[in-house]
């Protein structure tokens, strides 16, 4: 068949491009998908995961894009900041939510301590996640000082999200969890964000800033922003999903929570523990002759 056989060939009317969020494709999402949406003006959702059924749940229901956070260090190891956590501890986190998944794209959050000291150490973090845990893109915190770690992994081929506003793993020179990139420090935050678009990430997390701030930040870059507590305006939201969930004893203000599965879980293995005591489990139903 030549080719021009094969273009005649084609549909009159070409399909409508499927959507990030609710679209048909069963394939894994890409940059490129994350590119065409924001062309699009399409928003998206993405969730935190850190195990392969919760995966499960969140990749069936369409959620396109999954982060395995080093929030894992709060909410799955119990440290009280992100800090502690290790690439050791994360990698097999990233892998449960790569095999739990077949449609989401998994994103993985270089640690503290793991990019920071040169571009040739961010290479090699992120080489372990995609190697050993089958990531497909990963996460780092921070503005001019990891533009160079960006670059080199970017031109290694590995898609970077990038991380501003409030980053957590500098709590303690932020002096706190607190809105970042009120009056002048926007402008900074302003100037960073292209600087990393211009080193090549292909989407921006922004926590804790202003809803103006955000906004324009929005509007003037060609890579999607991500907003947590960073108002309505940006292209995606990102929530940790025990927050979401109402999992979280104490969740931020950014907090929407969409379930009270802490209260839900608390009934569930307080019936089951009375029925334990009362001998009502187990009955035949669930027994073996
Ligand atoms: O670690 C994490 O979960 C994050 C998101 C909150 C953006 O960095």
């Amino acid at each position: 068949m030549s080719s021009e056989t094969a273009v005649s060939a084609a549909p009159a009317v070409s399909s409508p491009p499927a959507a990030l969020y609710g679209g048909a494709s069963k394939r894994r999402v890409t940059v490129r998908d994350i590119a065409a949406a924001k062309e699009r003006h399409e928003k998206w959702p993405m969730v935190t995961a850190y195990d392969a059924m919760t995966a499960r749940v969140f990749d069936e229901a369409g959620i396109p894009v999954m982060l395995v956070g080093d929030s894992a260090a709060m909410v799955v190891y119990g440290y009280d900041s992100t800090l502690p956590v290790t690439v050791d501890d994360l990698i097999p986190l990233t892998a449960a939510v790569v095999r739990g998944s077949s449609r989401a794209m998994v994103v993985a959050d270089l640690p503290f301590g793991s990019y920071q000291s040169s571009p040739q150490q961010a290479l090699e973090t992120a080489a372990r996640f995609m190697k050993e845990a089958g990531a497909h893109a990963v996460k780092l915190e921070g503005g001019h000082r990891v533009l160079p770690q960006v670059e080199l992994l970017v031109s290694a081929g590995i898609p970077v999200m990038a991380h501003l506003g409030l980053t957590p793993q500098s709590v303690n020179t932020l002096g706190g969890y607190r809105v970042q990139g009120r009056g002048q420090a926007g402008d900074e935050l302003m100037a960073d964000a292209k600087a990393l678009e211009h080193a090549g990430a292909f989407a921006l997390v922004l926590e804790c800033v202003p809803t103006d701030l955000a906004h324009r930040v929005t509007t003037s870059l060609s890579i999607p922003t991500v907003g947590i507590g960073a108002g309505p305006y940006t292209d995606a939201q990102v929530l940790v999903w025990q927050d979401l969930m109402g999992l979280t004893p104490r969740p931020a203000k950014f907090v929407k929570k969409y379930f009270d599965l802490a209260g839900e879980m608390d009934r569930a293995v307080r019936a089951y523990a009375d029925e334990v005591v009362s001998g009502a489990f187990p009955t035949p139903e669930h027994s073996y002759r």
